[in-house]
């Protein structure tokens, strides 16, 4: 932190795709700066530093870690790459918003955590669903016992038809749909993620066993897609608590969506009533974005902020805050490792037809 001017210098790692809306919640931060960009591709971090008002361009990583104007980095590259600069950055006393999921696997994540310890910095990991605001809306209900004790979550993902909304470049493909780059299915371990911590932020209690039906649909010759897909897991202890994310991709129907052409949306039963998050990242239907019945009753939430990109402006602002506030921002990576491991078991159960225990993955 630039003490003088108490003003955080963040450097992004990797301009691609999301940066879009990554680079929100900074520019917008009077407390904040992008001071520096890294890409591989020199001229996407040119064009990135020129729109966000100059900050210096680095081709390496190393040169971007040495300047000392970068307090923060924000990891925003494929998933194969996350450990290594991760850890690059905190060893360089940055630190560091890691894009979910943080890593390929769980002994990937615990060295980084171990690198994270040593380094007295803090390293987050920026899962956004949880800051989306009906999301949020939906788990302050939830924790003020609008639906008494929550028994289960259903989620559902509709993807539409391919070339609609947001251009996704080639080469982003061909790392998502490689498992070696991605550490799973496109689906089921990369867009997973943000269901599997969301089976956790409506019914808060640890998960833990899953079950996945997983189809892997062929693109072409060379290329499969993880989808469609059923996932069931129960939660620990009592009372019984179960929860489910589906998948299906409708490719003959127009998404409507200003980001991917899918759309997310939750049902939450408790022990007096039921809670509706009715969209995400696209706007499928034209409903109230949260809707709770209750004793006879229903209650619906029209005015929410429900831009897919207010859950990132939110996700970052908080970053900021909490490194100036001096406390944790969530993702903790220990709340990120159980994340991994449920994305993980699920992983395997589909391979292996089974039944899988997160602590066979956590162990
Ligand atoms: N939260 C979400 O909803 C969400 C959505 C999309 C992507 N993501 C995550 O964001 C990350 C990036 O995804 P994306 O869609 O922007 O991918 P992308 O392919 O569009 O961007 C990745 C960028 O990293 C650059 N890069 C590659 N190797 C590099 C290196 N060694 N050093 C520096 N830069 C390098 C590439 O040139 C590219 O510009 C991933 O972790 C992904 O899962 C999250």
């Amino acid at each position: 932190m630039n003490a003088a001017a108490a003003t955080l210098g963040v450097g992004f790692v990797g301009c691609g795709r999301i940066a879009d809306l990554q680079c929100l919640g900074y520019l917008e931060h009077p407390a904040a700066e992008i001071v520096a960009v890294c890409d591989v591709d020199t001229g996407r971090a040119r064009r990135r530093a020129e729109a966000w008002g100059g900050a210096r361009v680095y081709a390496e990583l190393d040169a971007l870690l040495a300047d000392p104007r970068v307090d923060a980095v924000e990891i925003l590259t494929p998933h194969h790459l996350h450990a290594e600069q991760a850890a690059a950055a905190l060893r360089a006393g940055k630190h560091v918003s890691l894009q979910k999921p943080p890593t390929r696997d769980v002994a990937e994540l615990d060295l980084l955590v171990a690198t994270a310890a040593r380094s007295g910095r803090t390293l987050r990991v920026f899962e956004n669903f949880m800051y989306y605001p009906p999301h949020r809306k939906a788990r302050e209900l939830i924790d003020a016992g609008a639906i008494g004790t929550p028994l289960s979550v259903r989620l559902k993902t509709a993807a539409g038809r391919l070339g609609d909304g947001w251009e996704v470049r080639p080469e982003t493909q061909a790392w998502r749909l490689d498992t070696e780059t991605c550490g799973g299915g496109a689906t089921t371990f990369d867009h997973g993620y943000h269901c599997f911590h969301m089976g956790e932020f409506f019914v808060p209690a640890p998960v833990e066993r899953v079950h996945a039906f997983v189809h892997w649909t062929e693109l072409d010759a060379r290329t499969k897609i993880d989808g469609p897909a059923l996932i069931s897991w129960r939660y620990a202890g009592e009372p019984p608590r179960l929860g489910s994310w589906e998948v299906v991709a409708s490719l003959g129907m127009r998404v409507r969506s200003r980001y991917y052409v899918s759309d997310d949306r939750v049902e939450v039963h408790g022990s007096e009533g039921i809670l509706w998050v009715n969209r995400c990242t696209g706007k499928l239907l034209d409903e109230p974005s949260v809707v709770l019945y209750r004793d006879g009753e229903t209650r619906a939430w029209h005015d929410l902020a429900t831009d897919w990109a207010e859950s990132f402006r939110l996700g970052v602002r908080d970053f900021v805050d909490a490194l100036r506030e001096g406390r944790r921002p969530p993702q903790t990576v220990e709340a990120a490792r159980r994340t991994l491991a449920f994305a993980l078991a699920v992983q395997r159960s589909a391979a292996e037809g089974r039944e899988v225990a997160l602590s066979e993955i956590e162990a």
